[in-house]
C-alpha cells in the first residue's frame, strides 16, 4: 500500500470518531464534508476516458434505483472523471463538494470508484443527492472472492450475473464457479458431450437433512448446464463488473456426476448414476493415463472459455480406498515410485499442474493438495481452518484464505429456530467480521503469500436464489470489509451504517438479504443457584416480550418486558425434581415468536472441569454449555454444542456437596454425515478421595440421549467417553477421529 500523505493523514486523524462513512468496505481515508450535493433529477457528466463499462455500470445502476438523467458534457461538468495513472495502480479518490471530482488509476480503480459513488447516492424530499465528502481508496488485498456451486442446485445464467453483479457492488473481484460435482456437471465439454447429457442431470434430490433418518427424496428430475456460449456470456458480464472468473472442475474426487457419464474413467468402471443426496463419494476418478488425458482434454476447452489466470482442479475429499484397490492406480504408484495413495494424489495433481502451465495457466486447489506433497506451481485455497494456507504460504506457494469456521455460508447465521434448514455450523455476521486473511502464525515475510480470502456458497440446502442472497447478505458485506481494508471500524460502528445505508440500499436492490441480526440473543450466565438469563437485541433501544411458562402448563406464565440489562434467573431445583419451562420472545420486529425450552435439573449451572478442551470452533459458551439447561438442538449449529475432536473426552463436574446419585442422561449428537459419532462407551466415576476416582458405571451408548442409572454417593463425578477409534471405512470422513458432540448433561439426584 502507498504511504499515505501527510496531508491525508491530517485529513484522517482530525476525522476519526466524529463521522460516519456510508460506503462499505470503508474506505482507505474519509472525509466528511458537511451536508449534501443536492442534484435533482438530473446530472452532467463529464466521462471522458471513463472506461466504458465502468460508465455503463454507473448509469444502468443509478437510473435502476433513482429517477435520474444523465447529460454527457465535455466541460467541466457537476460529475467529472480524471484519469491520473500514478502512484498505486487500483487507487482513487474523489471529492464531492459543489461539484464531483473522480480521479483513477486503472480502469480497475475507476471500477472501484464507481461502485463508491452509487453508495453514496441517495434520495431526499424527492431529489436525487449525493453525500459530501472526499474518499482515498485502495484494496488491500488482491483477492477478494465469493463461491458459488452450482452443483448441488443449480442456477440460471441469470441469477449467476445477479451473483456477480451483486458482489461487484462490494467491490468483490473473484467469482469462484464451483462447475462440477457429484451432483451435477454443469459446463458443456464438447469432446464429451455425454458429461451434460447424462451428468447434467439426476433423477431424485434428498428432502430435508442429511443427518436425518430415515432418507426421504423429492423424485423430480432436475438439473441443467451452460452452453460455452454462456459461459463466455457470463464472463463478459463479469468483466463489465471488474470480476474475474475461476472456473472449478473438480478432481480426483467429487466426480460421480462426470462418472456416471463416462463410468470408464472411474476404478471399478461401474455405471453408477448421478446422485440425488450429499456427503463424500468413494468412486472417484482412476489415476490411470486414460482418464489423466480425458481430465486434461476437459481441461484444454476450459481454458479456452476462462481468460483467469487460476483454473481451480479441486482436489478435496478424495477418499482413496477405490486407488489402493485398483490394479490400474497400483501399477502407476509402482511404476512412479510412489509410497502411498497421498502420494499418487499428488502426483495425479502435478500432472493437471504441468499441462495447465503448458496452457500458460496456473493452479489452484483445496488445501488438501499438500498431502503427498504440493506441486510446483499450485496456489492453495485453505478451508480446513488456516495451518493448510500457513503451510503453503511458508513453502512460498501462494494461497486464498478460505477457513469454515469464517468463510462458509452454507453455515447458520443466528441460533434461532427460524432459520431455514441449513448444513450446521454457526456462523453470524460478527464472526464473520472477526475474520482476517493473514494467520496470526504466519511470520511477516510470508504475509505477501496470502492473496486474499473468500466465502463458499455450498449449496446443498440452498435450492433457489431468493435462499441464495439470504445466506450471502449481509455476510459478504462483512467479509467485503476485511478484504478490501487492512483497518476497519468496530463492529458496532459497522453495524450502524449497514443499518442505516446499506439495508435501504439493499432493499432498492430487492435483495433478500438475511434479518437474523434483528433476532435476540440469548445469554446464559452461571450463577450459584443456577443459571441467569439475559435477552439482547441489536442496540440498547430494543426491548423483548418475553412469556415463561411450565412446559405442559396451561396458561402462559410470567410475562417480561426485557431489555439488555434485564435478568431472569432459572434456579436449580430440589433434589430429585426437574421442571420446563417453555419461554417465547416476541418482539414487533419479529415476524414470528423464538422459543426455547430449559430444563432446570439437578446439574443446572453446576461448575464443571473440561479436562479435554472442546475444539476452539465449537466452544460457544465453554463448559456451561453442558449444564445451562437447554439441550442441544439438530440440526446442529454449534452455538447450542461443546465438539470435541479427541479420542477421549474427560469431564469432571463438582457437585458442590455430597449427593446420592440417581441417574444422569447425557446428551450425544449422531450426524455422521459431518463425521460426528456416538461414542462407543462412556464411563461414570466417583471421586471417594480428592482426586482419586472409583468407576461406577460402564456403558455402551447406544442411543443420543441415554438415560444412566447410578447409585452412590459423591460430591464429584467423572464422566469419560472413548469414541470409536477411527471412523470406519463406508462411512463418512472414513480414516478420520469422529467428532464427539455434547449437550446437556441431564443430572438427577435421590430426594
Ligand atoms: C470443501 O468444502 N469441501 C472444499
Ligand atoms: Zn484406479
Amino acid at each position: 500500500m502507498k504511504l499515505l500523505s501527510l496531508y491525508t493523514i491530517i485529513l484522517l486523524l482530525s476525522n476519526i470518531g466524529f463521522t460516519q462513512c456510508p460506503v462499505l468496505p470503508t474506505p482507505l481515508v474519509y472525509q466528511d464534508i458537511s451536508g449534501e450535493l443536492i442534484l435533482g433529477k438530473s446530472i452532467s457528466i463529464n466521462s471522458k476516458g471513463l472506461p466504458i463499462s465502468a460508465r455503463q455500470f454507473l448509469l444502468d445502476k443509478l437510473s435502476a434505483l433513482y429517477t435520474i438523467q444523465f447529460t454527457e458534457s465535455s466541460d467541466f461538468a457537476q460529475l467529472n472523471f480524471v484519469s491520473i495513472n500514478q502512484g498505486a495502480s487500483h487507487e482513487y479518490s474523489m471529492n464531492i463538494d459543489k461539484e464531483i471530482v473522480v480521479t483513477y488509476n486503472s480502469s480497475e480503480s475507476a471500477f472501484y470508484a464507481v461502485v463508491t459513488l452509487i453508495q453514496l447516492f441517495s434520495e431526499n424530499n424527492g431529489d436525487v443527492v449525493i453525500k459530501k465528502c472526499f474518499i482515498q481508496d485502495e484494496p488491500a488485498f488482491a483477492w477478494r472472492g465469493l463461491h458459488l456451486d452450482v452443483s448441488r442446485h443449480f442456477y440460471t445464467v441469470a441469477e449467476v450475473k445477479r451473483f456477480i453483479d451483486l458482489m461487484s457492488l462490494y467491490k468483490f473481484n473473484k467469482f469462484h464457479w464451483h462447475l462440477t460435482d457429484d451432483q451435477g456437471w454443469r459446463i458443456e465439454i464438447k469432446k464429451y458431450p455425454l458429461l451434460t447429457e447424462v451428468g447434467g442431470y439426476r433423477d431424485s434430490t434428498l428432502i430435508g437433512h442429511y443427518n436425518d433418518k430415515p432418507w426421504k427424496f423429492d423424485v423430480n428430475r432436475t438439473g441443467g448446464f451452460y452452453t460455452q456460449e454462456e459461459i463466455k456470456e457470463v464472463v463478459a458480464f463479469a468483466k463489465s463488473r471488474n470480476v474475474e472468473v475461476i472456473p472449478e472442475i473438480e478432481m480426483p474426487g467429487h466426480s460421480r456426476a462426470a462418472l456416471a457419464a463416462y463410468p470408464e474413467f472411474s476404478c471399478t468402471e461401474n455405471q453408477l448414476g448421478v446422485p440425488g443426496y450429499w456427503g463424500v463419494f468413494e468412486d472417484i476418478y482412476c489415476s490411470k493415463a486414460e482418464t489423466v488425458e480425458f481430465l486434461q482434454d476437459v481441461l484444454a476447452e476450459v481454458v479456452e472459455l476462462f481468460p483467469s489466470q487460476y483454473i481451480h482442479i479441486g482436489g478435496d475429499e478424495a477418499p482413496k480406498n477405490k486407488w489402493e484397490n485398483c490394479i490400474k492406480c497400483q501399477k502407476v504408484m509402482k511404476k512412479n515410485n510412489l509410497k502411498d495413495a497421498h502420494a499418487l494424489q499428488s502426483y495425479f495433481i502435478q500432472s493437471m499442474d504441468d499441462f495447465l502451465s503448458q496452457k500458460g495457466k496456473k493452479l489452484i486447489g483445496w488445501d488438501e493438495i499438500l498431502e503427498g506433497g504440493l506441486s510446483t506451481n499450485a496456489a492453495v485455497m485453505s478451508w480446513r481452518g488456516e495451518q493448510g494456507g500457513i503451510d503453503a504460504a511458508n513453502m512460498h506457494h501462494n494461497v486464498v484464505m478460505s477457513p469454515t469456521n469464517y468463510c462458509y455460508f452454507d453455515y447458520y447465521q443466528s441460533g434461532n429456530s427460524t432459520e431455514p434448514l441449513a448444513i450446521g455450523g454457526f456462523l453470524p455476521l460478527s464472526k464473520v467480521y472477526e475474520f482476517s486473511p493473514i494467520p496470526n502464525e504466519l511470520p511477516l515475510e510470508n504475509h505477501k503469500y496470502i492473496l486474499g480470502g473468500q466465502a463458499n456458497v455450498w449449496t446443498e440446502y440452498i435450492s433457489n436464489f431468493k435462499h441464495v442472497e439470504y445466506m450471502v447478505y449481509p455476510r459478504a458485506i462483512g467479509l467485503s470489509q476485511n478484504l478490501w481494508s487492512e483497518t476497519k471500524p468496530s463492529y458496532d460502528e459497522f453495524l450502524k451504517v449497514f443499518r442505516r445505508y446499506h439495508e435501504p440500499f439493499l432493499e432498492r436492490l430487492n435483495v433478500n438479504y438475511s434479518k437474523s441480526i434483528y433476532l435476540p440473543t440469548i445469554t446464559l450466565t452461571r450463577i450459584l443457584d443456577g443459571v441467569k438469563f439475559n435477552v439482547k437485541g441489536i442496540d440498547e433501544q430494543q426491548v423483548y416480550d418475553v412469556f415463561t411458562k411450565e412446559k405442559g402448563g396451561l396458561s402462559m406464565g410470567g410475562g417480561h418486558v426485557m431489555g439488555w440489562n434485564d435478568s431472569l434467573y432459572f434456579e436449580r431445583p430440589p433434589d430429585g425434581k426437574q421442571q420446563h419451562i417453555q419461554v417465547n420472545i416476541s418482539a414487533p420486529t419479529l415476524n414470528q415468536d423464538v422459543a426455547t425450552t430449559f430444563c432446570l435439573h439437578n446439574g443446572l449451572g453446576l461448575h464443571i472441569e473440561l479436562i479435554t478442551p472442546p475444539h476452539p470452533k465449537y466452544n460457544h459458551n465453554g463448559s456451561l454449555t453442558l449444564v445451562d439447561g437447554v439441550k442441544g438442538k439438530r440440526p446442529w449449529k454449534g452455538d447450542d454444542w461443546l465438539g470435541f475432536n479427541q479420542n477421549k473426552v474427560e469431564i469432571i463436574v463438582d457437585l458442590r456437596e455430597e449427593k446420592s446419585l440417581k441417574d444422569i442422561t447425557v446428551g450425544f449428537l449422531d450426524a455422521k454425515g459431518s463425521w460426528i459419532y456416538l461414542p462407543e462407551t462412556i464411563e461414570i466415576y466417583a471421586e471417594k478421595k480428592p482426586n482419586e476416582w472409583e468407576l461406577i458405571r460402564k456403558t455402551e451408548i447406544q442411543e443420543e440421549n441415554q438415560k444412566i442409572e447410578l447409585s452412590g454417593k459423591a460430591s464429584r463425578i467423572k464422566i469419560i467417553t472413548l469414541p470409536i477409534v477411527k471412523i470406519p471405512s463406508g462411512e463418512e470422513g472414513a480414516g478420520n477421529i469422529p467428532w464427539t458432540f455434547i449437550d446437556e448433561i441431564i443430572l438427577n439426584f435421590a430426594e
